[in-house]
């Protein structure tokens, strides 16, 4: 269970390193003390229950969704009524809102930061997160922004590897899966660069492989990188095997998308392959890449990693509201 402790204890807020009131829109706006931060105002989320917050009482976010979400919107929603605050949502706004009258992101936005303290937005179009914080008065939370970016569950995957193993520096990673339209992908190996001694491999489908100008802005931080399609070669010195689906909804040709979905699986052989300290977290939802029988298996993280949002969660919008 989680309760908002942080109430009575004002020095987590003050030493975040992205303002307070601020959005939050791409993990390029954090170093590692504020991520630090973020992690020490989350951790404080985890004290048994003792009645409700009341730290956000009488503000309210708006969760406008235009692609399906289970985990982000849920627990978006959950970490505002834990902090005691209110939800309003269209958690289908493409069909639901205005938008499906013709009505302009630009509007919408503009027209919900009216009735809500903060906007917690998902949309297909890259770029759509930055647009709505240009014209909306009040915090904007990108949840998703198409193939662009997802900074909040990079924040919690960089949380979940904090809690597992203890610390960030210097990791092997290997990112499996769709590294083209992944957002995930794009925002976590942003996150992680923030920490000496990265060394990540990418082991993506031919047709999804990261896009070049990414994989030149790791290299100039000082990230060590591997391209390979050998994943049992890769996960053989992993500490973290980080599994993604393939976006099929991002691929304008259905063969395309097959072709790309049946690359990679995390099969016995990566099982036996992976280090008895690595550990294997995926964003969720998984299709094939991930089968049920990795569950039991105790570096299996990702179970935990969603639970995870909603601390992580609380501490952004505790500070977005400019109450933690
Ligand atoms: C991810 C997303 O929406 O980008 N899901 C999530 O937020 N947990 C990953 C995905 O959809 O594949």
């Amino acid at each position: 269970m989680y309760r908002a402790c942080i109430a009575d204890d004002s020095e987590g807020g003050a030493v975040l390193g992205w303002k307070a009131g601020g959005h939050v829109l791409s993990v390029r706006q954090f170093d590692s003390a504020s991520l630090k931060e973020i992690f020490a105002v989350s951790d404080r989320c985890f004290v048994p229950p003792s009645g409700p917050s009341r730290l956000a009482e009488g503000r309210l976010m708006a969760a406008i969704f235009y692609e399906p979400s289970t985990r982000t919107r849920l627990s978006f929603e959950a970490a505002m009524l834990r902090l005691g605050g209110g939800v309003i949502s269209t958690e289908n706004a493409a069909q639901m809102s205005s938008a499906a009258k013709g009505e302009s992101l630009r509007d919408t936005m503009r027209i919900v930061a009216g009735y809500a303290d903060l906007i917690v937005l998902r949309h297909h179009d890259q770029g759509s997160a930055q647009l709505a914080a240009e014209v909306a008065d009040v915090p904007v939370l990108n949840a998703g922004d198409g193939p662009g970016e997802h900074p909040t569950q990079a924040l919690l995957d960089a949380y979940t590897i904090q809690r597992w193993r203890g610390g960030l520096d210097g990791l092997h990673t290997v990112f499996m899966g769709d590294s083209l339209y992944g957002r995930t992908i794009h925002s976590l190996c942003l996150l992680l660069r923030l920490f000496p001694g990265q060394h990540y491999t990418f082991v993506a489908p031919p047709n999804a492989q990261p896009p070049r100008a990414l994989l030149q802005e790791l290299v100039a931080g000082g990230v060590r990188l591997t391209v390979t399609s050998d994943l049992v070669a890769a996960v053989r010195s992993a500490d973290v095997l980080y599994v993604t689906r393939v976006q099929r909804e991002r691929f304008a040709d259905p063969s395309e998308y097959e072709r790309a979905a049946r690359c990679y699986r995390v099969g016995p052989e990566v099982l036996e392959a992976l280090p008895p300290t690595g550990i294997i977290l995926h964003p969720l939802p998984r299709v094939n890449e991930l089968p049920e029988e990795v569950d039991t298996d105790p570096r299996a993280a990702y179970f935990q990693q969603a639970r995870l949002g909603v601390p992580i969660r609380m501490a952004l919008l505790g500070r977005a509201l400019g109450v933690l």
